[in-house]
This record gives C-alpha cells, sequence and structure tokens, in this order.
C-alpha cells in the first residue's frame, strides 16, 4: 500500500492513489491525489519551474527557480515566501515567527498507532499502513511529525501531525493543521454544511475561484454553525459521476478549514484546530498533537465519497460492545414530560411504551438536584427524592421489572450558578472573576481545563451510573462558549484553555465508557451542536437535532448523509403539532423519516388515540423487522427537493427500504416514480409498500360528493362515520430486477387530483410519506 522510491511517497487505497516527493530544496511537494494510477517516471507529475515570476520570493539562490507560494506542497511554515494558509505557526523565543520545515526522515510502519492526547480511528484488523515523515525547521531547530495513515478497505487516507519542541527555548505554538492538500486546479466547489439550533445540517456549495473560503467554529465545540465534515468537487461533478473529496477531523472542539485559491490557480485545503484564540507554550523536549484529519477521495461523485466514509466512521472510528450491534428502540421522556416528571408518571409512560413494543426507556433532564426548570442544580448528581423517592434505583427497577431497560439523561460538563456545586467551587467554572459573565441557558461551563474538576465529575458520574442498572446515558451539552477564561490555567497560557477543555472532556468519556463498557452512550448537544468523529469514537450515536419535525428532518438527515453513516443518528417520532414548528405531519411520515436513523419516540403515549397507538406498534414491529437492513446497510440519496427519496440496502444487497416523501402537492402532477440504488441488477425483488387506511375526515367536506345525506365537517355524524367507514390506500406489489428499480424506477400509483379516490389512487397531500420494501424472490 505504502511504496517508496527513492525520493518518491507512493500511498495506495484499494480505488486511491496519493503521492508526494522529497524537492532539491528539502520540501515535500504534493504530486497527485485521485483515482489509482500507476507512476513509472515521477517526473511526469513534477511540476516544471524554471524562472521565478516577478513580484514573488525566490527560495534561495542555489533554488532561485522556486517560489514556495507556487508549488503543491505537503505543509507549509510560514515567512518563506509562501503567502497561503500556513500548516504551522510557530513564535519562537526571539518574537520571530518565520520556519522553514524540511526533510528529515522517513519510515514505513505496519498498523496505526493511536494518538496520545485525542481519539483517533484504529485499524480494526485490518490491514493499515503507516507513512511517518519527519521534518526539521531549519531556523529553531524544531521538529514536525508528519504521519500519513492509509486504510485500504475503505479507500482513506488520513493524517495527524506532532510538533517536538527540539530547540532548546520554550515557544508560543500558535497553530497545528492536521492536513494539507494542494490541488494544481481551481473553481472548485466547496459544500459544507452549517445552521444552528433546531436547523443543523444544511448544505450549501460555494465556488472558490479566487480568495478563500473559511469552514469554522469557535463555540468551544465542533458545532451546529459549521461542522467539520466539508466535501471538495469539480463544478460538473454530480451525486453520481466526478471527482470529490471529503474531508473530516477527529475533533470536538473550534475546527478550522480553508480553501483558498492563490494566484497561480492553485487551491490548498487545510484542516485542523481554529487558530482563532489558540496558543500553546512548548517547552524544550515537549510536544503537541493535532487531531487526525481523515480524507477521501471518489470519482463515483457525492454518492461514492459518502460511500467511503460512511465505511470508515463504520469501520474505523465507532468502536466498543455496540459497534455491530443492533442499537434498541427507545422512548425518551423530555417532549412528553419536559422537567416535570415522578417515579409513577415515568413508570406509566414506560409502561405505555412497553405495550407498543420499545426496548429502553430513557428519562430525560429534571431527575437530579433542584432541577425543576433550566435554571438550577446542574452539577448536582443526586436524584431528587421528591420525584424518585426509591433513587435512581428505585424507578430503573421497575422499568426493568416490566420488561425495559433503563437509560438516563446526564449533561456533565455544565454547571448553573444556583447549584450546591457552584456555591462550593464556583472557581471550577468557566468566567472572568469579577467581570459580567454572559450565560446560555442559564448556565455556565466547567473548566475542563483543570485536572481536578474532570477527576470530581468522573467521581460524580461513577456514582450515578454505578448506582442502578442503567442501559443507556444521553451525554448533552448544552451551550457554547463566552467569558473564556480558565480560573486553573495561568494568564500567560488562556489559549490553551478551549483545546484543554476538549481534552478534558475527552479524559471523561474514556473513564465512563472504560468503566461502563455494556452502557450504550448517545452524543447530544441541544441537538447536532456536537456532531462529529471525536465524540463518535466514545458516543455509537449521537442526537441529531432537537427538531423532531419530519419535514425539517430531511434536510437535517440528508446534510448527515453525506459524511455520517445512517446508524449514528438518532432520530425520534414526536408529536403533532409538532413542538419546535407548530408543523402537523402524518404520523406514517414520522415515522418513515425517523427510520432512516436510530429509532426512537420521544411523546406522551399516554395522550395518544387507540388507532394512533395501534398504528405505533405497527412501525415498531415493521422497524425490528427490517432494523439490520435499516443500522447497518448502505445508505442512499436518490432525490432531493420537493420529493424526497432515500434508500437503505443490506450488505447481502437482498433486502432494502426505500422511502418517498412529499414537501408540498402540486395539483394536477400525479405521478411519481420510486428509484432506488444500490441493488443488485441482476436480482429479483418484491417490491411492496405497507397496507394501510385512511380516515375520511381527511377528505373534509368531500365526504358529501358519496355520501347519501349531507355530513358537516367536524359534527357528530362525521364523528360516527369515521368510526366505521375508513377509506383504503393505494397497494403497490411488483416483482422487478434491480437493474429496472435502479433504471426506470417504479411507477407509483396515480395521486389524487381532485377527481376521483379509491384504493388504486395515492392519497398525497402535503408531508406525505411512503415506505417501499424490496426483497429478493428467487427464480
Ligand atoms: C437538550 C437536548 C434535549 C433535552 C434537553 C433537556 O436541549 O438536546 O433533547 O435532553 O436538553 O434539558
Amino acid at each position: 500500500m505504502i511504496e517508496i522510491r527513492d525520493n518518491l511517497y507512493v500511498l495506495n487505497t484499494n480505488n486511491t492513489t496519493y503521492a508526494f516527493r522529497v524537492m532539491e530544496t528539502g520540501h515535500l511537494e504534493h504530486l497527485y491525489y485521485g483515482s489509482k494510477i500507476n507512476i513509472a517516471d515521477p517526473d511526469s507529475l513534477v511540476e516544471k519551474h524554471k524562472f521565478q515570476p516577478g513580484n514573488s520570493i525566490a527560495y534561495d539562490s542555489e533554488h532561485a527557480e522556486f517560489t514556495l507560494e507556487d508549488m503543491c506542497l505537503e505543509m507549509s511554515g510560514y515567512g518563506k515566501g509562501d503567502i497561503r494558509e500556513p500548516f504551522v505557526e510557530v513564535v519562537a523565543a526571539d518574537g520571530s515567527t518565520t520556519t522553514d520545515f524540511v526533510f528529515e526522515s522517513a519510515e514505513k510502519l505496519a498498523g496505526k498507532e493511536a494518538l496520545e492526547t485525542l481519539p483517533s480511528s484504529y485499524d480494526n484488523a485490518k490491514e493499515v499502513e503507516t507513512l511517518r515523515i519527519e521534518l526539521k525547521d531549519k531556523n529553531n531547530g524544531y521538529t514536525l511529525r508528519l504521519n500519513y495513515y492509509v486504510f485500504a478497505d475503505t479507500d482513506v487516507i488520513s493524517r495527524d501531525a506532532k510538533f517536538i519542541n527540539t530547540s532548546d527555548e520554550e515557544v508560543k505554538l500558535r497553530r497545528l493543521m492536521s492536513a494539507q492538500l494542494d490541488l494544481n486546479k481551481a473553481g472548485l466547489v466547496v459544500s459544507s454544511f452549517h445552521g444552528g439550533w433546531v436547523k443543523e445540517m444544511q448544505k450549501y456549495d460555494t465556488t472558490v475561484n479566487i480568495g478563500k473560503f473559511v469552514n469554522s467554529s469557535y463555540t468551544g465545540s465542533s458545532s451546529n454553525r459549521s461542522n467539520p465534515f466539508i466535501m471538495v468537487s469539480d463544478a460538473n461533478t454530480s451525486a453520481e459521476y466526478g471527482d470529490c473529496y471529503g474531508f473530516n477531523l477527529v475533533y470536538s472542539g473550534n475546527h478550522y478549514e480553508a480553501v483558498e485559491v492563490n494566484a497561480y490557480d492553485k487551491t490548498r485545503i487545510v484542516t485542523g484546530i481554529n487558530p482563532q484564540g489558540f496558543e500553546f507554550t512548548i517547552a524544550p523536549g515537549e510536544s503537541f498533537e493535532a487531531p487526525e484529519a481523515i480524507m477521501t477521495y471518489s470519482h463515483d461523485g457525492h454518492d461514492g465519497m459518502s460511500r467511503h466514509m460512511h465505511d470508515f466512521v463504520k469501520e474505523h472510528i465507532v468502536r466498543g460492545e455496540w459497534k455491530d450491534k443492533e442499537r434498541p428502540l427507545l422512548l425518551n421522556s423530555w417532549e412528553a414530560s419536559y422537567f416535570n416528571i415522578s417515579e409513577s408518571s415515568l413508570v406509566k409512560l414506560a409502561k405505555m411504551g412497553k405495550d407498543v413494543g420499545v426496548e429502553l426507556f430513557v428519562m430525560d433532564d429534571g431527575w437530579f438536584g433542584e432541577r425543576h426548570d433550566d435554571k438550577r442544580a446542574l452539577g448536582d448528581w443526586t436524584p431528587n427524592k421528591k420525584k424518585l423517592p426509591g433513587g435512581v434505583d428505585g424507578l430503573c427497577r421497575k422499568i426493568n421489572k416490566l420488561g425495559l431497560d433503563f437509560g438516563i439523561w446526564i449533561e456533565p460538563e455544565m454547571v448553573n450558578v444556583d447549584s450546591d456545586l457552584y456555591r462550593a467551587h464556583p472557581e471550577w467554572s468557566i468566567e472572568i472573576p469579577g467581570k459580567h459573565h454572559s450565560e446560555g441557558r442559564n448556565q455556565r461551563i466547567l473548566d475542563f481545563a483543570n485536572p481536578e474538576v474532570v477527576d470530581y465529575i468522573t467521581e460524580s458520574m461513577v456514582k450515578v451510573l454505578g448506582s442502578a442498572n442503567i442501559a443507556y446515558v444521553k451525554w448533552d451539552m448544552n451551550r457554547i462558549f463566552s467569558d473564556y477564561y480558565s480560573q486553573y490555567l495561568p494568564k500567560d497560557r488562556q489559549g490553551e484553555l478551549s483545546h484543554r477543555y476538549i481534552m478534558g472532556v475527552y479524559k471523561l468519556a474514556k473513564n465512563l465508557t472504560e468503566k461502563f463498557p455494556h452502557i450504550l452512550f448517545e452524543g447530544c448537544a441541544s441537538g447536532g451542536n456536537r456532531f462529529d468523529l471525536g465524540a463518535l469514537c466514545y458516543f455509537p450515536q449521537i442526537w441529531g437535532s432537537d427538531n423532531t419535525d419530519a419535514i425539517s428532518r430531511l434536510s437535517i438527515q440528508n446534510g448527515y448523509s453525506y459524511g455520517y453513516p445512517l446508524n449514528t443518528v438518532t432520530a425520534h417520532v414526536s408529536s403533532c403539532p409538532n413542538h419546535q414548528t407548530l408543523r402537523s405531519t402524518p404520523l406514517a411520515t414520522r415515522f418513515a423519516v425517523a427510520s432512516f436513523g436510530v429509532l426512537g419516540y420521544e411523546t406522551n403515549l399516554c395522550d395518544l388515540s387507540k388507532d394512533e397507538l395501534k398504528e405505533i406498534k405497527a412501525q415498531i414491529e415493521l422497524y425490528k423487522k427490517y432494523r439490520k437492513t435499516w443500522q447497518f446497510g448502505d445508505f442512499y440519496r436518490v432525490e432531493y427537493g420537493n420529493h424526497v427519496m432515500w434508500n437503505v440496502v443490506s450488505k447481502d444487497k437482498k433486502q432494502a427500504i426505500g422511502m418517498l416523501v412529499q414537501k408540498e402537492v402540486m395539483p394536477n402532477e400525479m405521478y411519481a416514480c420510486f428509484r432506488a440504488k444500490g441493488l443488485d441488477p441482476d436480482m429479483k425483488y418484491h417490491f411492496t409498500n405497507i397496507k394501510t387506511e385512511y380516515n375520511v375526515k381527511l377528505f373534509g367536506d368531500l365526504i358529501n360528493t358519496a355520501a347519501p345525506f349531507h355530513v358537516k365537517p367536524g359534527s357528530l355524524m362525521q364523528n360516527l362515520i369515521a368510526k366505521f367507514v375508513k377509506m383504503p390506500g393505494e397497494v403497490e406489489d411488483y416483482v422487478c430486477y434491480g437493474s429496472a428499480i435502479m433504471n426506470e424506477g417504479v411507477r407509483l400509483h396515480q395521486s389524487f387530483v381532485g377527481t376521483g379516490y379509491d384504493g388504486d389512487v395515492r392519497f398525497f397531500p402535503d408531508y406525505s410519506g411512503r415506505l417501499y420494501f424490496m426483497e429478493a424472490v428467487e427464480d
């Protein structure tokens, strides 16, 4: 996989090649990243430089033809003529900032070592090779270690970097990126994913012809404002065809991705820790590790890139007992009761859950200290005895007795001023003493840069999680940073706070996941404010968004799907009108969308009608039947517009499930065709939908076109008729080859257009959704 030939380094995965060389000057020239190629004469890939352009810096008199600004490089220092985004920025003891890193040594290693201070990917018994390059700074003698990891199986090459202060003096590290990729072209399209609370992962495409596009976060978390995952593709790349690169960072803190095009039409992509506000003091002999960056390339468009990322996350990021285990179907108490919980109300809700078939009951916020609203008690992790007279254990036993597993909500990184913890340790909170503090959700962030705080919280969490038979934990984090200041760090080391904070979070996550390996941990940060590969190293699944509206979820989940597999994104069916949008959508649509994630329910089942409970019971049965495919199959985006179509295919391709959701009904547009991707073209599939019936009330006063007497909408008579008369739904039932479903699609029944309705017509008003099932059949 890794080939070293003189000064040439070639990294091959199953379908891609990455190549660079050591130049005459000792710098690393990037030569190629793309579809797999064979390299005979590397000179054919080397850019030919003879005379440097005017008004630029010649590297040195011996190599006057080289101006570093006009080279594709594997990493860039600062101050030697390359005026683009640097890879590394260091302030030397004399105040100078120029560095000049040149080749020192290269080594090929079998396997992959874990990072020491941060989570990172792992080989998972697959063949992985490491190329370790060491560079030496000609000015100050620092060492920079670049690691390249080659994951042949998933077509991923990942990189990380380590700065080692091999000089005699203390330095300030202002930036250390994780990866840099210089491409000899311009006009590439950056797809990045932005939003905010309840609107995560909205996809934006930006063409970078010149100048710089930055995707970064300064929230203290990877953030819902800008996810660290980005795609970079050619202008004409489509879903299925063309060049597409994907980048992600195994990091949950402030991140930075820049795509810059310079005067020579070269594109530089860097990704790493956000340099804003970042400054680390490194003493002689000390080092600093940058997080691992993930890169993949596909010639098969965005879909191909997504498949690599999905496989990589499933195989080399997610770990532990739950990695390949079907995830339980849960019922969460939050939208059912918010803070208003008690042992008896929770048991009642759980019982309803058991009746419809859920497997795990989760007690959300409100169970500890004086937590009656979001203004107090974070930090006081002891059960509120009025709400839970038997403590967590008492409730857990009752839930277990119902035949359900039990899960709990925690928010370990936070404290309210109105809490015993804050009263005892105001110095443990991130705030500037004596200055006004701007709060978020009435709470403050604990200073996880302080090891004493991490130890204390570890102890309180171990107490909680060890106090009962807890099977699941929802680990929340509900505010972003403000008033950055650690009362623990010295005043000249405040630039270390955000990175040290996140290392403290990882320490706690490691402590708890190692101590409780059976517990399924779900990450959450007001929904998707910390949805990233660092979090996924500890939490196999993450709450995708506090927005449970099925229509909003279409773009949110579609956004996640570019970089993250379905089984990392949790999704719940909730009540209507929806609590975030007040929109009402059919229960079938809510289920269809949520089942394309790890399914759960979050609604007060005690308030639902018999019909709704019956429908939910049937949904849960269906989900369990197809769960393996949904959670571990290959996911495909088929269409995203007014109609959204997705499908998922089992690894053996014998089973597939498709989803079609319509946002807005269009008059006199009655035809729709369901197309799938990823099926076996030569396999025959039995294509079916869910047989269903509709309440006549959904047809309003159209009932009068069929009723022998006049029925007033909303009248007792209408209710009575609705009790006995159901309108039939369409039945789709075909046998077709995979090739036919993928190329032409299945032409569905005509939808209602105002001229007649019977069981051969698709009832398809606004927000309608359908699931289609494809099962392989023998000839
Ligand atoms: C956050 C989470 C919600 C819920 C509440 C509880 O907003 O995202 O799902 O757990 O906190 O306070």
